[in-house]
């Protein structure tokens, strides 16, 4: 049968309220890409999970066709949520396909454009605050408690219910559950709901590895930061919502949270890139992590099963590339300049 959307494959294992009526633009079903030559190099069998491919672009699919589906299905007109970028555009693209009204609200001037154009262009109503995403989530929790409006940030339950199937995916795809999974950490909802996941499957435990970025850091730091500032915008958080639960899940997995500069992340960046797998920054801090902390001897891959997981797509920060690569250069249209250029 053909693919019929994430809920439709695992809904059983998620839960949901019967009074959910299914959202879905076909997400999840990413694909578990090999990658033998990186992995020769850190001396394990390597694989990303590609959640760039979801529909709109990042993993955020996966809890919105959850948390949309439960809005529509208890009587919801609006939805809101606070958002470095990702979530505001899943978040428009499931509530225009329920038709819901979406309002978004991210840091002034602090987004990829790649995400706020699709916000825009699913129709949601785009709100800049002047503050941090941290400022941004206290309004929406606010306006939430005080007005019928459904809040679809990862505080709501579903998101990490949806969020799931991404470690159901790889266990299913692998003969049991990676030694290792790392991954970027931003407000702390996907590193929650892949250690919730693969407890439920009962396929195995990977070791965690949660990486931050070093300007935004605070569960490194184990306090929160209040100016937090990365190239990876995405995870240019400083409060994260559900930190203690990622905290617990480093814990109990035997994993940890760690750092990562962001000459790192761009690096990471580039080896992705090098590999055919363009990816945007903070969707790289899982493998900068993996080759650092490689570097320093606290995770010994060797031998070992290990899932990258990249989380969004290169397409929703192109400025990071053209800004910091050499622009491409300009001929007249004649054989003789072409051929001088390329024997450069
Ligand atoms: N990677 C990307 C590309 C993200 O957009 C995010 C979070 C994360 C990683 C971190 O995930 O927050 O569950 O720990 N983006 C949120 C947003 C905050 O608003 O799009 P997390």
């Amino acid at each position: 049968m053909t693919y019929q959307g994430m809920i439709h494959r695992y809904g059983q294992l998620l839960d949901l309220p019967a009074h959910s009526k299914t959202i879905s633009l076909l997400e999840g079903n990413t694909p578990l890409i090999p990658m033998p030559r990186l992995g020769k190099d850190l001396g394990c069998e390597l694989y990303v999970k590609f959640e760039g491919l979801n529909p709109t672009g990042s993993f955020k699919d996966r809890g919105m066709t959850a948390a949309i589906s439960e809005a529509l299905g208890r009587g919801a007109a609006t939805v809101i949520c606070a958002s470095t970028g990702n979530t505001a555009a899943s978040a428009a693209a499931y509530a225009a396909r329920a038709g819901l009204r979406a309002i978004v609200l991210i840091p002034e001037g602090k987004v990829a454009v790649g995400k706020l154009a699709g916000a825009i262009a699913y129709g949601a109503q785009v709100i800049q605050v002047q503050g941090s995403f941290d400022d941004a989530l206290s309004l929406v929790v606010e306006i939430t408690q005080k007005t019928p409006i459904a809040l679809v940030n990862s505080i709501n339950p579903f998101r990490i219910e949806g969020q799931k199937t991404s470690a159901f995916e790889i266990c299913d795809d692998l003969p049991s559950a990676p030694d290792w999974l790392c991954l970027p950490v931003g407000n702390a909802g996907n590193i929650t709901s892949y250690w919730a996941g693969f407890k439920q499957y009962q396929k195995g435990l990977p070791q965690v590895l949660g990486v931050q970025a070093a300007g935004a850091a605070p569960l490194v730091l184990g306090h929160p930061v209040d100016k937090p500032e990365t190239i990876a915008t995405a995870i240019r958080i400083g409060r994260p919502a559900r930190g203690e639960q990622a905290l617990s899940a480093a814990e109990e997995s035997n994993g940890r949270i760690i750092a990562v500069s962001d000459e790192e992340i761009l690096s990471a960046q580039k080896i992705l890139a090098g590999e055919g797998i363009w990816v945007e920054p903070a969707s790289a801090a899982g493998l900068a992590g993996l080759i650092t902390e490689t570097g320093k001897g606290s995770v010994d891959p060797k031998g070992k099963r290990v899932v990258v997981v990249c989380t969004g797509h290169g397409l929703k920060d192109p400025a990071i590339v053209t800004e910091s690569f050499e622009s491409p250069k300009i001929i007249s249209a004649t054989y003789e300049a072409l051929i001088g250029v390329i024997r450069e």
